[in-house]
Parts: C-alpha cells; structure tokens; sequence
C-alpha cells in the first residue's frame, strides 16, 4: 500500500460500508470425481438477508460448509469481512469459524447439560470469556430468542423449536459476523416452525447479516432481500423475491417451483 493519501477518501470510505460481510468468489467443490459446486459466486451485504433454495441434492449444505470450512473448498475463494477464510489455517481458522454462526437442521445440543450452560460453553472454551461474562451474555440471548425462563432446563424438555431456539442464541452469543441456517426448520413439527422463523424475523430487522436454505417459501417472500435458486450445484438464479417467485426466468426455477405448489404456478 502506498502511504500517499488517496484523493478519494470518502468514497473508499463509502465502498469500505459496502464491502460485502461474506463474499464467495468462483467457488467450486469435488467430492473425489463428482463436481457438486460449481463457478458460485455470492456477496452478501452488512445487513442482508439472502436466501437459497434449490432441489435436494443442488449443494446448498456443501456451500455454507464450504464458508467455515467444515468441507474444503477444492478451489475459489471465500471471504469474511473482507479476510480470506479460504487462506487461513490453524488457530487463526478456528477464530475467524467463531465469527460464522451456524444453525443446523439438527440442534446438536448437549443433552446433559442445562440451556444456560449449552449457551456458556464455546464462549467460556472458544473466546476464553470469563463465567460470569459468559452467563450474563448467555441470560441475555435466551431472552432474546424467549427462552429465559428454561434457562436451567435440559434440552430433553424443550420442544424441537425451543431447542432450535437454544441453538440461535448459543450463536448469537459468540457475536457472529454473519448467522448461517441450514434448513433450521425442516425437522420440526409444523405448529413449531413459526416460533423459530420469528426468532431470525427479528434478527434480520436488527441488522443481523444472513444467509438461510430453507423451503419455507412464505418467510423468504416476507423476510428475504434477495433470493438465490441452485441447481446442480450452480445458481440458476438470483434476483429479490418478487423476481423469483413473481417471474421465474429460467424453466429449472419454473418447474422447482411448480413442484413446490402444484397448481399455483
Ligand atoms: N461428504 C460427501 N461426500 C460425497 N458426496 C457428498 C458429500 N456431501 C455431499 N455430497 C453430495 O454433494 C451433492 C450436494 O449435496 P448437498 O450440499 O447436501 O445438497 P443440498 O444441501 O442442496 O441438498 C449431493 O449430490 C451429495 O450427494
Ligand atoms: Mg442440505
């Protein structure tokens, strides 16, 4: 970098606001032979909430993995605010995957311990945060997602929506850059799934940057910014959810979603 000041100061400043939270960057993923991503490129804004969908099978678990390398991408680049997760390694891996939250289908709580001690564990472990930082901070999110009263609970007595709830706040608590939920939904019973939704409604109108794969059509035509279709591990298309839902350009996105609502397209 050059140490004479740059004539533009207050536009790089502006592009800095704009520089995406997550940004991926011709990603591509094999597993052995079989190529199941291929040439994503995705950048997801401070504040943004972009949905994916896709038929089964289209990579949309491989690409969140990809972004806090629970799968290595075979080649591209991934990056969080602005710093290559696809470049790091040991420790400083294990803190950049602290700033990426993630909610899977399935809640992977620990069954023994209490709620308030699931929320505490990786901020005590992970970012060395004092006990009673880490209770505190812990109190505060499950109030937030409206758990504070089973606070001292075990997940076995929570329904599957108060423990996805769980799982949220346990996120929230290491203070993510940006939350990423992998079907969070898909394993509840249906009176279930709007406490959850509810819950990240209110996380995007806080700001909160998201990327959600999900088949709950509905919250992505309420809550999405934007709306990415995959399949056959690329993105067919991409556009605000009145665009793919509204006006499908493409017939793999048509017929998707025809077979979602048989009769409605
Ligand atoms: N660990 C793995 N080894 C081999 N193939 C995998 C692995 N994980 C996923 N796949 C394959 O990658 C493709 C995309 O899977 P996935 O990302 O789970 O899709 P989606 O989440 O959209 O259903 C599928 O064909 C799946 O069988
Ligand atoms: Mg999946």
């Amino acid at each position: 970098m050059s140490a004479a000041p740059s004539p533009s100061a207050a536009a790089a400043h502006a592009e800095v606001h704009q520089r995406p939270v997550l940004e991926i960057n011709q990603l591509e993923k094999c597993f052995g032979d079989t190529q199941v991503l291929t040439s994503i490129d995705l950048r997801v804004k401070p504040g943004e909430l972009v949905f994916v969908i896709g038929p089964s099978g289209s990579g949309k678990s491989t690409m969140l993995r990809c972004c806090n390398r629970l799968e290595e991408p075979t080649s591209g680049s991934i990056l969080l605010d602005g710093e290559h997760v696809t470049e790091c390694h040991g420790r400083a891996l294990d803190k950049m995957r602290l700033k990426i939250g993630m909610v899977f289908q399935g809640f992977h709580l620990y069954p023994h311990k209490t709620v308030l001690a699931n929320v505490m564990l990786a901020q005590v472990k992970a970012l060395k945060r004092s006990k009673p930082e880490a209770e505190a901070r812990a109190k505060e999110m499950l109030e937030h997602v409206g758990l504070a009263h089973k606070a001292s609970a075990t997940p076995g007595e929570l329904s599957g929506g108060q423990q996805q709830r769980v799982a949220i706040a346990r996120a929230l608590a290491l203070d993510p850059k940006v939350m990423l939920f992998d079907e969070p939904t898909s394993a509840l019973d249906p009176e279930l799934v709007g406490s959850v939704l509810k819950v990240m409604k209110r996380l995007r109108d806080e700001g909160m940057t998201m990327v959600v794969v999900s088949h709950e059509m509905e919250f992505a035509r309420e809550a999405a910014d934007r709306v990415v279709f995959m399949d056959g591990g690329v993105v067919v298309e991409s556009g605000t959810p009145d665009e793919i839902f509204g006006n499908p350009k493409s017939e793999r996105l048509r017929a998707f979603l025809s077979r979602l609502s048989p009769g409605a397209a």
